[in-house]
């Protein structure tokens, strides 16, 4: 008889519904593909009562974890309830009953990752995280598997779809971007608290999991430096494509020279970071829209590669769910524990995460000043005493009165000596408001 892997599954919304659908409706796939069978013989939930669109049976329901994860006839548990405190402890319990998790939780990896993999290993039970990053693209296992002969000099990902979504109509329609978040809401994809995407929290939790993988040591949420997308305007939308840029999301990963004699590290490392930044429009990045994610990993090997995807919604995440569970049911067929350990220091030891203060780029700057002779040379002598030089500047027709933009494209000057040019700018009697500084990405560099 075809052996049978029993599943128990934490949470039955967007993703645990789709996946518990998707597991009745392609049974006899999987069973045909992996050679056993995969049965949810325990599903939780909190409000039995909810209308899901789909029967759960009655000899299956509970709305308790531990009826789930203490149930002798569960061999895999399934965690798709999210948060970060239940959660944790449902996962460390299933792991010290020896019983291998499949999670699509990145908000709980990147708080207690550490802990859980640790966990993993101490119990000898697998830990699998496929959907916690990019939805439905396999990026974990390419990172882990497919790509193990390479070491990753730079990998750039746009992994926040509500963010993209929501600066993708802003570029395309004007959109407003109130207007477009309550969309990416009743879509599905925004968070439930939507200051996690749009603030580049969520975007900075699947950043630090793919650092971690890339350079093999865990990257400490407190180690990836974020910034959200609220202070991007469209004027700058609109001013970056006359200069022939699009504003993205980014979650960046990537080798950072040393600089001697400057910071506390001077030696190289990496930068792990979430910012918005102008990619420029050859770039595949910039044509990847809407709610879609992208990773775009560079491989001292392989070179260039790119992965795209849907990155959120039930059935893309439900598929990488599935993927794991293929491994879960097929690692335990085979007895293997810990076959692709999680994080595994590359032969040249163990990098640094380097400060986003000593880690350079080219920036872009937004002023608003009053219209008045002479502003231009102020402002041009506060960057030429910072020693940061300046590309282009303009002041776009079409906003004549009182206080105008002034677009600034600036050459390459770390991140720290930068804020202090421009805290000296914000104070000139000249200057109004908050200057918007945004950083121009090199996709050659890293
Ligand atoms: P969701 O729609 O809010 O579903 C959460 C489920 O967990 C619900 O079924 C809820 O029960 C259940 N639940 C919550 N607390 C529980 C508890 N204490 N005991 C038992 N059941 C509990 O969330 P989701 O969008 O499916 O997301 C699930 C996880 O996947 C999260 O970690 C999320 O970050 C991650 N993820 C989501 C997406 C996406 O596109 N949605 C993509 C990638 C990763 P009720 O239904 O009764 O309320
Ligand atoms: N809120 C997330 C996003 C869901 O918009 O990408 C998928 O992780």
């Amino acid at each position: 008889m075809m052996q049978q892997v029993n599943l128990g599954l934490l949470g039955g919304g967007t993703v645990g519904g789709a996946v518990f659908a998707a597991l009745s409706e392609r049974a006899e796939l999987l069973a045909a593909r992996l050679g056993l069978r995969l049965s949810v013989v325990s599903m939780a939930v909190r409000d039995p009562g909810r209308d899901r669109g789909f029967h759960i049976p009655a000899s299956v329901l509970a709305t308790d974890w531990k009826a789930v994860v203490h149930n002798p006839n569960v061999h895999v548990v399934v965690e798709l309830m999210g948060g970060t405190t239940t959660s944790r402890e449902a996962i460390l319990a299933a792991l010290q009953h020896g019983k291998p998790v499949v999670t699509a939780n990145k908000a709980l990896l990147s708080a207690h990752g550490e802990e859980l993999f640790a966990a993993a290993r101490t119990h000898r039970a697998n830990l699998y995280y496929e959907a916690s990053v990019a939805g439905g693209i396999p990026v974990i296992k390419i990172l882990r598997e497919s790509l193990v002969g390479n070491r990753t000099l730079a990998l750039r990902g746009i992994v926040n779809g509500t963010c993209n979504y929501i600066l993708t109509r802003m570029k395309l329609e004007g959109a407003d971007f109130a207007d477009v978040l309550a969309d990416a809401q009743r879509l599905g994809f925004a968070e439930a608290d939507p200051s996690l995407d749009i603030d580049g929290h969520d975007a900075a939790h699947k950043t630090g999991i793919l650092a971690s993988i890339a350079h093999g040591f865990w990257v400490r949420p407190d180690q990836v430096h974020v910034e959200g997308i609220r202070l991007v305007s469209r004027i700058d939308i609109q001013m970056a494509e006359r200069l022939g840029y699009t504003i993205k999301l980014l979650g960046v990963v990537k080798n950072v020279p040393a600089r001697a004699g400057k910071g506390r590290h001077p030696k190289p490392g990496i930068l792990v970071a979430v910012y918005p930044a102008l990619v420029r429009n050859d770039h595949v990045l910039a044509s990847v829209n809407h709610a879609f994610n992208a990773v775009a990993v560079r491989g001292d090997m392989v070179g260039e590669t790119l992965f795209y995807g849907r990155g959120a919604g039930g059935n893309p995440t439900a598929s990488s769910v599935l993927s794991d569970l293929a491994d879960a049911a097929l690692d335990l067929r085979h007895d293997s524990h810990d076959r692709v350990p999680a994080f595994v220091p590359h032969a040249r030891g163990k990098a640094h995460v380097v400060p986003m203060a000593e880690a350079a780029s080219r920036y872009y700057v937004r002023l608003t000043v009053i219209d008045r002779p002479g502003v231009f040379a102020r402002v041009a002598s506060v960057l030429g005493a910072a020693k940061i030089g300046i590309s282009s500047i303009f002041q776009p027709e079409g906003h004549e009165g009182e206080a105008v933009p002034v677009i600034l494209m600036l050459h390459d000057a770390p991140h720290a000596v930068l804020q202090k040019a421009m805290a000296r700018i914000a104070r000139l009697p000249a200057v109004r408001g908050v200057p918007t500084v945004l950083r121009v990405e090199d996709t050659d560099e890293g």
